[in-house]
Formats: structure tokens, sequence, C-alpha cells
């Protein structure tokens, strides 16, 4: 990374609020956060867990840069607000669930409150304790070739709890290697076969998710998600940063692999639109089916 291709790094400055009609009810947030984010309400459907994805996309709608040198950050300019608020909703979450093409360009992450914004580590602490949560979410991954490397830390560290939920042919893979006790496996589709996006979120309830759980992608599992009318709510960053595309670098957007527009596009309410600086914090709910 060149200090011309990133901008300077900024102070973590409180998030402005420029429009707010969330519904729910109150998060009961620490100090640290409530000062630094302000009121955070969640809704609550009844008999299901509340379903939320995040993202932060560019100006020019990339969500990841094909340049393996500039790691995860490099399209929100590595913004400690962005990673904050990642981490607040990591906090208040069950089950974080990403799909193997992300744990893959960010083989050493733990999807872990403090594992993106360490500063406020003991700030999440306290929140999921207030929340009767235990210390860390259950960091769940969907693969449907079980083509995943059990050495890396998410799996190895025992620092974080995990659910692979994979196809039967995935887990015999997975079976092979086996992973320590804290690493549960769940085959979730016949042979080779993706798993449904209900599917994912039933093995990530039967494993104990009752309240929240959060997406992060990656865009073409989040494509299924949108597919599904599974997502109840967005948290999308969006970045002051042109990125570019060509033929040589397609790089993508949000979702990859689903057609919406214009047969069926998706067409979400904004709740909440947030400011730090030049980056806007944006929530929008979907209709779920
Ligand atoms: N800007 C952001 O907010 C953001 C957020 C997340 C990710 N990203 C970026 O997105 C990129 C990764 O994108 P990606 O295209 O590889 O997408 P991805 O959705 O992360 O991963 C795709 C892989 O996930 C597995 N998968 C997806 N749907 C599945 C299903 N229904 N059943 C079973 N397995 C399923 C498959 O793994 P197998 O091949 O193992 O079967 C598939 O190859 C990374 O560069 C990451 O940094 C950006």
């Amino acid at each position: 990374m060149t200090s011309s291709s990133m901008p300077p790094p900024a102070p973590l400055a409180p998030f402005e609020t420029l429009f707010d009609d969330t519904p729910g009810t109150d998060i009961p947030l620490p100090d640290a956060l409530a000062a630094l984010y302000g009121p955070l309400r969640l809704p609550a459907p009844a008999g299901r867990p509340y379903v939320l994805g995040n993202f932060v996309t560019t100006l020019d709608g990339v969500v990841a840069l094909d340049d393996p040198a500039t790691g995860g950050g490099a399209i929100s300019g590595y913004n400690r607000n962005d990673r904050a608020l990642m981490g607040l909703l990591r906090a208040v979450a069950d089950a974080v669930v990403v799909a193997a093409g992300t744990l893959r360009a960010d083989a050493r992450h733990l999807w872990t409150p403090a594992g993106i914004s360490p500063d406020l580590a003991d700030a999440y602490a306290a929140l999921r304790a207030a929340l009767g949560k235990p210390p860390q979410p259950l960091d769940v991954f969907v693969t449907a070739s079980g083509d995943l490397d059990l050495t890396l830390p998410v799996f190895a560290s025992g620092r974080v709890p995990v659910l692979i939920v994979t196809s039967a042919d995935g887990a015999a893979r997975l079976a092979a290697k086996q992973p320590p006790e804290w690493v549960r496996v769940v085959a979730a589709a016949p042979g080779h076969e993706p798993v449904t996006v209900r599917g994912v979120l039933d093995a990530v309830i039967a494993a104990g998710a009752s309240e929240r759980i959060l997406i992060e992608g990656g865009p073409r599992f989040m494509g299924e998600v949108f597919a599904a009318g599974a997502l109840d709510e967005l948290f999308l960053t969006l970045a002051p940063q042109i990125a570019g595309r060509d033929a040589v670098h397609p790089r993508p957007a949000l979702v990859e692999g689903q057609l919406f527009a214009p047969a069926a596009p998706l067409w979400p309410t904004l709740t909440s639109l947030k400011r730090a600086g030049s980056h806007l914090f944006t929530r929008y709910a979907f209709a779920t089916q």
C-alpha cells in the first residue's frame, strides 16, 4: 500500500445522526458505545431471529479489490468508524455468517467484535454480558466444497466457537481433517450441492442463535440471501472512494450471481443515515418472505 493510495487516517469521532426512523427496542449500549454511535434500536420478530447484513461499498459500487496486497479494509479506507460499527453489530449478534470466499480472502481474521475493532474490546464485552450472550458470537462458514484450511486461527485457536454449514461431501472432507471439538460441522445439502439459505439459517438457529444473525457476505452468498428474501435489514457503509473496474479487474459489487431488476428489483426502506467525515452509514429495511 502506498501513502498516496489511501486517505489519511481519521480519528474515531462520534457518528453524526442525519436521519433516524429505526423501529424496535433500544439495545442497552455501554457509555462508550452510546457516546460513539447514539441509540441503537433493533426489531425483534416473534418466533425467529432478526437477520441483518453488513457491507461496505465504494461510491462506484465496488466491494472488493482483486489485489491480495490491499487486504480487507481497502474499500472503507480502513475507516475506524466503519470498523467500530462492524464490531458493534458483531457484539449484538448470536452468530456471524460468512461464505467461504470471504474467509479465503481474509484468512487470518476472527469474526469477533474485537477482531475488527480492538480499541473497543472492553465495551463490546460489557455489551455482550449485559445482553446475556457468551463472550464471542458463533462464527459460521458456508461452503459446498468443504475446502477449508482448518489450521487457520479461526478454527485452530479455540478463541471462538465455529459452525461450518456444508454439503454431505464437504462434511466428509472436513471430517477427514479431524476438526477440534469447538468446530462443529453440519451437512445440510446432499452430495456436493450448495446449501439453501433457509438451510444455512436453520442450522445456525439449531446451534442456538435465537435473537440476531449477522451476515457479512460475501457478494455471492449475499445475492442468494436477497434472492431467498431472508434479509430483514442491511447496514451499508458508503465509502467516499472511486475504485474503478476494467476487463482485467471486474471487481464484485454487493450482489454477484443473481439478477433482480428489471423483473423483480428489491426496494428497501431507508431507516437510518449517519455520517463520520465523508463516510455515510445507512440502514435499509427489506420485506422478508
Ligand atoms: N465490502 C464488503 O463489505 C465485503 C463483505 C464481504 C466480502 N467481501 C469481499 O468479497 C470477496 C469474496 O467474494 P466471493 O465472490 O468469493 O463470495 P462469497 O459469497 O464470500 O463466497 C463464495 C463461496 O462461498 C460458498 N458458498 C456460497 N454460497 C453457498 C451456498 N449456498 N452453499 C454452500 N456454499 C456456498 C462457496 O464456497 P465453496 O467454493 O467452498 O463451495 C462459494 O465458492 C472477498 O474479496 C471479500 O473480501 C467484501
